[in-house]
């Protein structure tokens, strides 16, 4: 890592890719805060400013919506490029999770790059459903991949004894996933934990079963556990 006194003796530029957990303050990480402390350029969408809002108070802050994404984040690597300025780039959770980090990797490449990893919304779940992550497999609605190829192996692991931690987004609501699986022969008595806006003020969590969570609607910041039916949720 590139200390203070060596900023400006530093060839390339550097950015920190930092994950600042899912949302509440108590989950943002000591290390988080000392990165983007050292930033000048902060860069990211609403919610990933969510927990940092009074440390990014005096940083140049540059905000991502669904219009500019792009744009905005390849501005900022030009200007670093010509100004030497230190960037973080804020992604909520993990930024290993469901966060574009090849794309960022490929928009940074020549950057010195650290990645500073956060509590991910997967972990909140996985603990508030009492799974173990390693016996789960984890897989994204968020990334704008082939909805069906996700739905085979989120079948194949519940058939194979694994549990699904889900991350809801516009390619697949808990609804729809529900009657996928029901369609291809999961049981609809299989117990299932939909978490809404984990840490945050209006957190939900519903407990029930696959055929129960069919009618209902979650808010898109839902991670979904549903346990394999060759074992349970305790
Ligand atoms: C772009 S992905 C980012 C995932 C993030 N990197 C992580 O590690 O949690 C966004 C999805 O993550 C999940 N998510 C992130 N924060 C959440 C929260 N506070 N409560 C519930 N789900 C959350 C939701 O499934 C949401 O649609």
């Amino acid at each position: 890592m590139v200390r203070d006194g060596e900023r400006a003796t530093r060839l390339r530029p550097m950015v920190y890719i930092v994950g600042v957990g899912p949302g509440s303050t108590e989950y943002l990480t000591e290390k988080a805060k000392e990165v983007i402390s050292k930033a000048d350029i902060v860069v990211g969408w609403e919610l990933d400013l969510l927990p940092v809002k009074d440390l990014v108070k005096d940083k140049e802050v540059r905000l991502q919506t669904v219009d500019n994404y792009v744009e905005v984040i390849e501005e900022v690597a030009r200007e670093a490029e010509k100004t030497g300025k230190t960037v973080a780039v804020l992604r909520i959770g993990d930024p290993c999770i469901s966060s574009g980090l090849t794309r960022l990797l490929k928009v940074f490449e020549g950057f010195d790059v650290e990645i500073i990893p956060g509590i991910s919304s997967v972990q909140v779940a996985a603990a508030i459903a009492r799974v173990n992550i390693d016996e789960s497999l984890i897989v994204s609605f968020h990334d704008g991949g082939d909805v069906n190829e996700k739905m085979g192996l989120m079948i194949e692991a519940l058939r194979r004894g694994r549990h699904v931690i889900m991350l809801v987004g516009p390619d697949l609501s808990p609804s729809e996933a529900a009657k996928h699986l029901i369609a291809n022969g999961i049981s609809g008595d299989v117990p299932v934990v939909v978490c809404e806006n984990l840490t945050l003020k209006d957190q939900r969590v519903f407990k029930g079963t696959l055929k129960e969570a069919l009618d209902r609607q979650f808010s898109w910041l839902s991670v979904m556990v549903i346990a394999s039916p060759k074992r349970e949720l305790k």
